[in-house]
């Protein structure tokens, strides 16, 4: 008999959906997959797969079509916020200067990092210990005064969701965009900019049951970002370039489906994700939930386990047939607590000791009953390796 697996690694990724194949394959074929700038009848097709796939995005987020721009993914998408509104504030005088918080994902920092490179100037936000942006540090980079703020909605590692309807009125009233990287957010919370005024929003397809290599940035207003990749006029010359219709069209399917099935999936992966930590704290009575001080996202569990590294205990567990993530980094062999738990105070010992699991659609009560039938063995394992080896 083959082995159950285990996949508790949505937040990494997550396979594309029968119905998203499905409505891909048109676009790849033969029926529509003409260039969707081209005007005969084969461009019109993939170009009516867009525009449908804008209208059903927009309504989905609360947005208008004409405000869904297309990406390679999230990556891309925060990096057109945040280096795209650095470079239209610098040429219209404004501030060349922009504020991201501490524990963004790397796309956003990197992309921060990137606009100093480019002569400007990043400010970098701490943390408190829960993870929620400190907001004195906010109001003092509005005073200095900024292009941009990018603060994300639900944090990749910790789950731990951000006051963003605050911080988004917070920087309306003082004229300065607001983005907020949604892709952990999407498909576990309500999100909506009907509610929340962000100018800007990234969201990816992958995490969602879409294909890798598509995702959009919602710009609400077109002057708050410049073009950082330069080509033809697609996209109102925001971001050029043949667009990736079947992806588009695949994007736009899963963001229906997860936008319809939320309000049901968040109770129930909330209570799998609680159980498992509930039981986790059984059997591993010492392990330290990260983040458990804020309001997280239902789907998030990020555990520190004392005495262990995490890159050790990711594969024991892969060869247990379960697949999590690991909350540290693996830089030049050696492990590091990420900048993540760093940002939060996590001291270090529990920061290279930290494992993610996230949870998804699939998952089942007998995937928390894998883990918590495997884990103590495996702690054990690691300890006592872990002591010889640091004796
Ligand atoms: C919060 C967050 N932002 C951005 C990204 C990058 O998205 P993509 O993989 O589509 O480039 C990820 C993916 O891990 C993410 O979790």
């Amino acid at each position: 008999m083959s082995r159950r697996l285990v996949y508790l690694d949505n937040a990494a990724t997550t396979p594309v959906r029968p119905d998203v194949l499905e409505a891909m394959l048109p676009y790849l074929g033969k029926d529509a997959f003409g260039n969707p700038s081209s005007a005969h009848r084969f461009g019109r097709a993939a170009r009516a797969g867009i525009e449908e796939a804008k209208r059903t995005i927009a309504e989905a987020l609360g947005a208008e079509p004409g405000q869904v721009i297309f990406t390679s993914g999230g990556t891309e998408a925060d990096n057109l916020a945040v280096i795209g509104a650095a470079l239209a504030a610098r040429d219209q005088g404004r501030p060349f200067r922009v504020a991201v918080s501490a524990i963004e994902h790397k796309a956003v920092l990197a992309a921060a990092h990137a606009v100093r490179h480019l002569g400007g100037e990043e400010i970098i936000l701490p943390v408190h210990a829960s993870g929620i942006v400190d907001e004195g540090a906010l109001t003092e980079a509005l005073g200095r005064g900024v292009a941009a703020v990018s603060v994300m909605w639900v944090n990749n590692e910790v789950g731990v969701v951000q006051p963003v309807a605050r911080l988004a009125a917070r920087c309306r009233e003082a004229g300065v965009c607001f983005h907020s990287d949604a892709v952990q957010a999407f498909g576990k919370l309500p999100v909506s900019l009907a509610d929340v005024g962000c100018t800007l929003l990234t969201i990816s397809g992958h995490k969602i049951g879409a294909s890798k290599g598509i995702g959009a940035l919602i710009v609400r207003d077109r002057h708050a970002v410049e073009a950082i990749i330069h080509g033809g006029g697609q996209q109102f010359g925001i971001r050029p370039g043949t667009e990736n219709v079947p992806g588009i069209v695949g994007l736009a399917k899963a963001v229906e489906l997860a936008a319809d099935e939320q309000a049901d999936l968040a109770p129930c992966v909330r209570s799998l994700r609680d159980e498992l930590e509930r039981r986790l704290l059984e059997v591993v009575p010492d392990a330290v939930i990260n983040g458990w001080q804020a309001e997280r996202a239902p789907h998030v569990c990020n555990v520190s386990i004392p005495g262990t590294d995490s890159e050790a205990l990711l594969m024991h567990l892969d060869l247990a047939g379960i697949a999590c993530s690991s909350g540290s980094a693996c830089s030049t062999g050696a492990v590091e607590p990420s900048h993540v738990l760093t940002a939060m105070g996590v001291p270090r010992e529990l920061g290279v000791a930290a494992l993610r699991f996230s949870f998804g659609k699939d998952n089942t009560v007998e995937d928390v009953e894998a883990v918590v039938a495997a884990l103590p063995k495996i702690v054990e394992k690691v300890r006592a390796l872990s002591a010889v080896l640091h004796r």
